[in-house]
């Protein structure tokens, strides 16, 4: 599986994308603002549990960022089930040399069209930390609409932060 962006791509995850994952989510400016789940240090053990999680898994969901055949970030989404069986929350990252570029927007675009032509979604949502003012300004260019402030959701890095829904529904 793979989805073919302007100056990446998006496949599904390898074994070998191990040391690439840890050169690069081991950053605290990438993890700032991503959920707990996401951890820093982000350790050897750390990137093994994820790609031994998610190698394989079908159908895909969660995609590598493709550079020149490096993994530099990822991209996904988690279904949501019972009566919210008709969303899907999507969460990214990219590694920081290639913040900038409009690589994030142009991957969200892939994704959502990806997600809406193969399964019977029609919610995608995200939340994000009231700082983050990168990660909603490619919500915005990908389409999405803020819904609504969640006051003081969010506690990490020792403070709160408010968190910013935004979603897009076909
Ligand atoms: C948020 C993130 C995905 C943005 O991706 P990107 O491909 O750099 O997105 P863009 O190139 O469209 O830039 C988005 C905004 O980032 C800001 N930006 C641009 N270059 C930047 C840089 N070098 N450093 C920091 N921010 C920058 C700008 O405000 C830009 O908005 P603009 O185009 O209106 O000026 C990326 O910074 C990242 O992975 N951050 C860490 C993980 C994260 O926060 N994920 C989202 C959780 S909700």
């Amino acid at each position: 599986m793979k989805l073919q962006g302007p100056t990446f791509c998006l496949r599904e995850w390898r074994l070998t994308d191990e040391a690439a994952l840890i050169k690069y989510a081991n950053n605290a400016n990438v993890s700032r603002y991503l959920a707990d789940q996401f951890p820093h240090p982000y350790t050897q053990t750390d990137a093994q549990n994820w790609l031994n999680f998610i190698t394989g898994v079908s159908p895909v969901t969660n995609f590598a960022i493709d550079v020149n055949g490096e993994c530099v970030g990822g991209i996904g989404v988690e279904f949501r089930n019972g009566e919210r069986r008709k969303t899907a929350h999507i969460g990214y990252w990219l590694a920081e040399p290639f913040w900038g570029k409009q690589m994030m927007p142009a991957a969200t675009r892939l994704m959502v069209n990806y997600i809406f032509d193969n399964f019977d979604i029609v919610r995608l949502e995200t939340g994000v930390y009231h700082p983050n003012t990168a990660s909603m300004r490619v919500l915005e260019k990908a389409g999405f609409v803020k819904e609504g402030i969640g006051k003081k959701a969010i506690f990490k890095n020792g403070e709160f932060y408010d968190e910013h829904v935004f979603a897009l529904v076909r």
